[in-house]
């Protein structure tokens, strides 16, 4: 695999996420992100374990969408980025939440995190941050870190949805997806992303040991709407 084709570079991440991290909030309220936030919240309250002393892992937790509510309903929450950006405006919301003795937030890199093996009773990797950076790597220390038992929820950026997203622009592009001729492709910005459908996804996760319980689609058809519609 040529090195292009590992996700990401670090440097580049740390840069791309920095300059939109004042931003990366109002993005959150257009119709298709908050319909995609209820349906992944719908979702994840069935997983997330139900002993309240559990430690989460918010895995490149951004600005905190997650680890904040996790808070507010009784976890204790460690979100680790590699943005200080966006680190800086999530301690700036837990601030106001008053949730800083819940949150923990550490600068760290997913593909060599600095916890020990097993830390961790659920760990959360939500909208993006695998198929931004090196995939492999990324899981592999994800499932490093988690204990025993424990449970790994994780968002990646959707083959198929982004290829139907492409079609009016990039036809080519769009076939070639679908087809699975290529895997890394440009998405908001990021030059270098890994897609996957839901068989690669789950291959990515069973090499590491980690048994799949479930799949599901998010954001299939929403992104083909206006960007602003519903405002
Ligand atoms: C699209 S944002 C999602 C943030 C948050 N999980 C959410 O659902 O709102 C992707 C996040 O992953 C982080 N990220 C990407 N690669 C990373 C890496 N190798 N280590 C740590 N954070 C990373 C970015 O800095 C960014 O904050």
């Amino acid at each position: 695999m040529k090195n292009q084709e590992k996700g990401e570079p670090t440097k580049s991440i740390k840069t791309f996420f920095d300059n939109i991290s004042p931003h990366f909030d109002n993005w959150t309220e257009i119709l298709q992100e908050r319909v995609y936030g209820d349906v992944t919240w719908e979702h994840l309250k069935k997983y997330i374990p139900e002993n309240k002393n559990s430690l989460i892992l918010d895995a490149g937790g951004g600005t905190g969408r997650w680890a904040i509510p996790l808070a507010k309903i009784g976890y204790k929450v460690i979100l680790c980025d590699i943005s200080k950006g966006m680190l800086r405006q999530a301690e700036s919301k837990i601030r106001k939440e008053r949730l800083s003795d819940r949150i923990k937030l550490i600068e760290e890199d997913l593909t060599d995190l600095s916890f020990s093996d097993q830390t961790f009773n659920f760990v959360l990797c939500e909208d993006g941050p695998i198929s931004i950076s090196d995939s492999q790597k990324v899981v592999s220390e994800l499932r490093r870190v988690l204990k025993k038992g424990g449970k790994l929820w994780a968002s990646v950026i959707g083959r198929y949805p982004l290829a139907l997203a492409k079609v009016g622009t990039n036809p080519e592009g769009a076939l070639k997806l679908s087809k699975c001729e290529i895997n890394y492709t440009s998405y908001k910005g990021i030059q270098n992303s890994r897609v996957f459908n839901a068989q690669e996804l789950q291959n990515l996760f069973q090499q590491n040991g980690i048994e799949v319980i479930r799949v599901y689609g998010n954001r299939i058809v929403s992104p083909l709407l206006e960007k602003n519609f519903g405002r």
